[in-house]
């Protein structure tokens, strides 16, 4: 069987591949393109009101059984629902109300013990529909499931090309991608189960993004960013993306970054490593130059969800933070004068690699004046970049 989920993930199959399956089965607002299929045996969903596929539609299809998410019934109780008269998302029988006469096939509609054993599993979270469509389709003992169109939401997208936004943060049952993620980890070699490419990135790297060429991450950056994007940062001048993919080509496990700014070099370091720790100041560069640049918004639109940012409001909380951190790989890119270098530098240096940004001598800088007073055989000069590798490692 295949389950298309509604990940733009589903657009990287060979046309003709997803049909070939014995059953398609397909999720919500399913589009259908010469890549996702043509077909849909069964339809999967919550049936909401967000769902806007119509009988015709479905028939069109050559859909053949529907398949609910959730019970005819009041299933969880939450007192947080019921005070923000939210009970629409506890209480489903709406649903079943609004839809009475509109079934037009055989449909399968769990009970209320079935929806809260997926419940429970998420430690008390709703599953997402695509989630529970691949626990539903597992309970009917398939030989075997194609699963496609999955990134858990990493991409940004559902309904195969529209934006997702995470709402409802302090939801305490809201759905807990991260969770279904760990699931499938946890349970995937045990499956009858296999991956389409994106899916199975997401499932061995975790978040570093998946690979794309430098030309294709700096089109995306520009249409996320605009054509100015990329103004002060190290990956513009000098081939600079080029040298760090150079230097990070066999990955690393934990990458720290002084000098934030806009967040590109950080977006990029992010496909090289599972962590990238990026610090700036509170008050830095991007709040007096770009106050309503939104880095979190960047870097999801670029896929990097394996950032942790930090704006410091000093360099004591630099330096203690950095003291917690365990890392193999810094990138020194803030305060280019020779003394807050040196400083940054002695926060870093015992990951045993440090990369200087800026690095020179036609038009020494603080930090050419201070990499000078490094030893020469621990230092590789590349283009305008700087790499350390010295006797302080672990
Ligand atoms: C040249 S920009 C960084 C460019 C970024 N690394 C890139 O390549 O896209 C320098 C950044 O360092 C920050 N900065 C300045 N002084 C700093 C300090 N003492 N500690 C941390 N960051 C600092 C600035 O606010 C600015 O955002």
């Amino acid at each position: 069987m295949a389950i298309v989920g509604s990940g733009p993930g589903c657009l990287d199959n060979e046309p003709g591949f997803v049909d070939s399956f014995d059953v398609v089965v397909r999720i919500s607002n399913f589009k259908l393109t010469p890549e996702t299929g043509g077909r849909c045996d069964v339809f999967y969903s919550f049936f909401g009101d967000s769902i806007r596929k119509s009988v015709a539609d479905l028939r069109r299809a050559g859909v053949t059984l529907c398949m609910c998410k959730c019970p005819d019934a009041h299933a969880i109780q939450s007192r947080w629902h019921e005070e923000r008269r939210r009970m629409k998302g506890v209480d489903f029988r709406y649903i079943y109300e609004r839809r009475r006469d509109w079934w037009f096939c055989d449909t399968y509609v769990p009970d209320t013990a079935t929806f809260l054993e997926k419940f429970d599993l998420l430690g008390g979270h709703v599953p997402t529909t695509g989630f529970a469509a691949v626990l539903d389709i597992l309970d009917c003992d398939p030989a075997h499931v194609y699963l496609t169109g999955f990134d858990f939401f990493r991409s940004g997208i559902h309904n195969v090309d529209e934006r997702w936004t995470f709402r409802n943060a302090d939801d305490p049952i809201a759905h807990d991608p991260e969770r279904e993620l760990q699931w499938l980890r946890g349970q995937a070699l045990r499956l009858p189960i296999t991956f389409d490419k994106r899916l199975n990135w997401i499932m061995q790297h975790g978040d570093i993004p998946p690979p794309v060429s430098i030309d294709a991450f700096m089109a995306r950056a520009v249409e996320i960013g605009g054509e100015g994007i990329f103004r002060r940062s190290a990956l513009k001048v000098a081939d600079g993306a080029q040298h760090i993919e150079h230097i990070l080509r066999g990955g690393r496990r934990h990458i720290v970054e002084i000098g934030t700014f806009r967040g590109v070099s950080t977006a990029f370091f992010a496909r090289f490593a599972p962590r990238v720790t990026t610090i700036d100041l509170r008050h830095g560069q991007v709040e007096r130059m770009y106050p309503n640049h939104n880095r979190r918004a960047f870097w999801s639109g670029m896929g990097a969800n394996n950032i942790d940012m930090h704006l410091v409001r000093n360099e004591q909380q630099k330096v203690d933070l950095i003291a917690g951190l365990d890392f193999d790989f810094a990138f020194v890119d803030g305060d280019h004068r020779m003394p807050q270098v040196k400083h940054d530098f002695d926060a870093v240096k015992r990951c045993g690699t440090v990369l200087f940004h800026d690095f020179d001598p036609e038009h020494p800088n603080g930090v050419t004046e201070f990499v000078k007073t490094l030893p020469t055989n621990e230092v590789e000069v590349m283009g305008i970049f700087a790499l350390w590798r010295g006797r302080y490692g672990r």
